[in-house]
């Protein structure tokens, strides 16, 4: 249990495995809070494109990391979030946002910067985090920790799928491409970088949908007595 007993589950793993979609049901179902961590670091690449800031000035995106003015706003399963009142939920979805984020997400100060802002999501009557670094570095006490994986191959085809319903026409293979990519940032970098805890219970989504894997993680929240 977490030190102010406000249960927290964490949800680590890279993009396309479903954390996402999965994330969103348990929040809603539980009724607890909902962390999209990635949101954070994809706001922070949109001002840095939207300012003109160069990727290398490290002082400026880092200044710009302390003084985010964010909001967000629940409907539904979906989180809204909102830069300055202004919701930019739509803006940050892009593949170039995420990119730029997996960039900026390596800097060590610009994470220093927004933990304690992730931190502040915990509240009553429970938390579910999602991220990277969500079960190792800024929830290392959370009751349940779950780490999802899945073959490259099957999360480009999903994001695919996502992109191509929002009527984007980006091929599967570039998207293989930039999962590659990103997943080696990611997993690479010298400060929290994306790996399972150690307490982590790993679930491959390659073959499962997302009703079979909430399924599974709902039996370890009821076996945690967490859904009180
Ligand atoms: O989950 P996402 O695709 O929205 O995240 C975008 C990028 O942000 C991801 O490639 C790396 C970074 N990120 C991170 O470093 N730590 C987190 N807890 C969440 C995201």
């Amino acid at each position: 249990m977490t030190n102010n007993n406000i249960p927290v589950i964490t949800v680590d793993g890279p993009s396309g495995t479903g954390k996402g979609s999965l994330c969103g049901r348990l929040a809603e179902t539980l009724g607890f809070h909902l962390l999209d961590s990635g949101s954070l670091y994809r706001v922070l690449a949109y001002v840095v494109s939207k300012e003109k800031i160069s990727i290398e000035d490290i002082a400026s995106i880092v200044e710009q990391a302390g003084k985010l003015d964010l909001s967000f706003e629940k409907k539904g399963e979906l989180v809204s979030i909102l830069l300055s009142g202004e919701d930019v939920s739509a803006q940050i979805r892009t593949e170039e946002s995420g990119n730029k984020a997996s960039k900026i997400a390596i800097i060590p100060d610009v994470r220093a910067a927004l933990f304690e802002r992730q931190k502040a999501f915990q509240m009553s009557p429970g938390l579910i985090a999602d991220g990277r670094d969500m079960g190792t570095v800024v929830f290392p006490k959370a009751d349940l920790k779950i780490y999802l994986t899945a073959s490259a191959e099957q999360r480009a085809k999903r994001r695919h799928k996502q992109l191509k319903d929002k009527g984007n026409d980006v091929t599967v293979a570039q998207l293989l491409n930039d999962i590659a990519e990103r997943d080696q940032r990611d997993s690479q970098r010298q400060v929290a970088p994306l790996k399972p805890a150690a307490d982590a219970i790993v679930i491959d989504t390659t073959n499962l949908g997302i009703e079979e894997v909430e399924a599974q993680v709902r039996a370890l929240i009821e076996e945690r007595g967490l859904s009180s």
